[in-house]
């Protein structure tokens, strides 16, 4: 019911209720404090392990007969009930300016829309889920969705990076001396997954996104995620029940990236 006091308030700048654009956020501030209060929030030990020793038991705090969380974490935006993949750059993803821009040089270049839709993808998981071997992340998370070129790409190009391909210039980055050293050697993992990755009918599909792959990407050139929506719509399989309730043996990952701090 509105009071009639909110009603007398009304101007352009208040709402049915009579509030502000500050009263609303402050209100929004409040209710956020007031959930998080009733809530425990525990983080996942990948989160934490090296800062910690994961073999040590947690302290646990006297939770006070708070509950543990389940679901939506109320300090990230609420994503719609049956997600795609665009929902995900929006509400999950890091700034992706550098997939964006490397998808349209791929365009630029007049690579097929399974090398573009490589491009457009191959960093989600630096970008929203774990660093470490994320070729192997990215190319699990779409695996499902994608033709069998796409993720073989995305899988091999964090390994390919490391080695030069002079026949297209490709060349190992200076930025990779800058960041590892120029005594990195990668582990021998890699090293046989780049040899595999050499022999393999699909060798050229990972390279060309190496190729592509922008690292010295314009900060200020935008590239939007509509010009990218006909060879998602053309190759990318989205379910119709949304990211991660689709049940496919990638959707537990999409769910973890939508509900990152979930006790279970
Ligand atoms: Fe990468
Ligand atoms: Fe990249």
């Amino acid at each position: 019911m509105k009071s009639p006091r909110a009603l007398d308030s009304r101007s352009p700048e208040h709402d049915d209720l009579g509030m502000t654009t500050l009263q609303k956020a402050e209100a929004a501030d409040h209710a956020l404090i007031e959930e998080l209060d009733r809530l425990v929030i525990v983080k996942s030990t990948i989160y934490t392990s090296g800062e910690r020793d994961p073999r040590e038991p947690l302290a646990r705090q006297p939770d006070q007969g708070k509950l543990y969380l389940m679901g939506h974490d109320p300090r990230l935006p609420r994503m719609p009930d049956k997600p795609t993949l665009f929902d995900f750059f929006k509400y999950r993803f890091g700034p992706a300016n550098h997939m964006l821009q490397s998808a349209r040089l791929a365009r630029k270049n007049g690579t097929s829309e399974q090398i573009i839709l490589a491009c457009l993808l191959h960093d989600i998981a630096t970008s929203g889920f774990i660093r470490a071997d994320h070729g192997y992340w990215a190319a699990q998370l779409v695996e499902p969705y994608v033709d069998a070129e796409v993720s073989f790409a995305i899988r091999y190009h964090q390994v390919l990076r490391f080695y030069p391909d002079e026949s297209v210039g490709y060349r190992y980055p200076d930025s990779y001396v800058r960041l590892f050293g120029a005594d990195f050697k990668p582990e021998p993992y890699l090293e046989r997954a780049y040899q595999h990755a050499l022999h393999h009918k699909w060798y050229m599909s990972a390279r060309l996104l190496t190729v592509n792959d922008l690292y010295s990407f314009d900060p200020n050139a935008q590239v939007e995620l509509e010009e990218f929506t006909d060879v998602v719509g053309r190759h990318f399989r989205q379910p119709e029940e949304g990211l991660g309730f689709d049940e496919s043996p990638s959707a537990h990952m999409w769910r973890t990236i939508m509900w990152p701090t979930r006790y279970l």
